[in-house]
């Protein structure tokens, strides 16, 4: 049978496969069947600073679940009131997942100053976190703060966050960075051991009925994995820290994909919230599936194999034979 083991921000872990955060991970009873379904290690839902402020209510809109072809999904989801409902309770719930889990517990914040940053990501350590998650899920609209300021604010909560704790930190990101490949670099040197490729940010919507814009959550495809594909064999070679990634994984052939392109654990979190928990024991049965049939013996064996520097056409991640797809489609459609 493949060796499934890998290392995530120097934690030991006994598959790539773990469970972003979301709804399940917030929950004491779905992370058991987690652990139990194979998750190789758990990411909570994000500690918001703004929860903490008290400013709940924009929250709670947010995570208005909406989605018409996911409508047996929504029933898995726990009352907004669950989802963290300030910091007691989410150091609580480190602590309980810490009692009740044999795997590592990553607590994740979502900070808007430095000085909360870094008080918060202090209490999650000391609450017994493994590791601490950046969510760094900022939609720049402001536009007197150009990308080069609002990448240096980044890069100085990284480094603050990482220079306190002493747990390892990752940094979950968006890819919507002026020049991304400089920026996760960056966020390398500033000191976080890994890096989360990518967060997924959710669009408003309008009624129109009622005229409202609406924040609403849709589940990821399959089909937006080729994101985080794309960066994670693009940026494998120029980063000896550790990478997850995330977006769109929803099968054990996803995330062999991403360990190929050079990731070191897949993160799932729309997928399971469809299939419910046990969908972990399926993608585990797939990637063993698939690297049997594929004779890698191992996940280290097969990660980034088929990275950029490891193909013979590195371009390939970058127009991805962009005039050759171009042509192919249009002599296709007008033949
Ligand atoms: C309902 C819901 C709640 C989420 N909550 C959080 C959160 O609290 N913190 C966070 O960093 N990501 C959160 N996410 C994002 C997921 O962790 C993940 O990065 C994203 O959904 C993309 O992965 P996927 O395609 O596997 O869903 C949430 C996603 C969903 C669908």
């Amino acid at each position: 049978m493949p060796d499934l083991h890998t290392s995530y921000l120097g934690l030991s872990l006994r598959s790539p496969l773990v469970a972003s955060a979301g709804p399940f991970t917030g929950d004491l009873d779905r992370l058991g069947e987690l652990e139990q379904a194979g998750a190789a290690a758990v990411v909570l839902p994000s500690l918001f600073e703004e929860q903490i402020e008290h400013e709940t209510a924009e929250i709670d809109r947010l995570f208005t679940v909406h989605n018409e072809s996911f409508n047996e999904a929504t029933s898995f989801f726990p009352e907004l009131d669950d989802y963290n409902s300030g910091v007691d309770s989410y150091l609580e719930l480190i602590e309980a997942a810490k009692r009740r889990l044999d795997i590592p517990v990553i607590a994740s914040l979502n900070g808007t100053n430095i000085g909360g940053w870094v008080k918060y990501a202090r209490l999650l350590e000391g609450a017994g976190a493994d590791a601490v998650e950046l969510n760094l899920y900022t939609v720049a609209a402001d536009p007197s703060i150009d990308g080069a300021a609002l990448e240096a604010e980044h890069l100085e909560l990284v480094a603050l966050v990482a220079e306190e704790v002493g747990v390892p930190v990752a940094v979950k990101l968006s890819p919507y960075y002026s020049s991304l490949a400089a920026f996760v670099v960056a966020v390398q040197g500033a000191g976080a051991s890994g890096v989360v490729m990518f967060n997924r940010f959710y669009s408003p919507d309008l009624d129109l009925e009622t005229l409202d814009v609406l924040p609403r959550i849709a589940l990821s495809t399959p089909e937006e994995l080729r994101l985080p594909l794309r960066w994670i064999g693009i940026l494998r070679e120029h980063l000896s820290v550790s990478i997850a990634g995330s977006t769109g994984v929803h099968s054990g052939f996803d995330a062999a994909k991403l360990i190929l392109a050079g990731a070191d654990v897949a993160m799932s979190t729309s997928a399971v919230l469809h299939d419910g928990p046990g969908h972990f024991a399926t993608m585990e049965a797939q990637l063993l599936e698939w690297m049997t049939d594929h004779e890698y013996e191992s996940v280290s064996q097969m990660r980034g194999a088929v990275a950029s520097h490891s193909v013979t056409d590195p371009t390939a991640y970058e127009r991805a034979n962009y005039i050759g797809n171009i042509v192919s489609y249009s002599s296709r459609v007008n033949r």
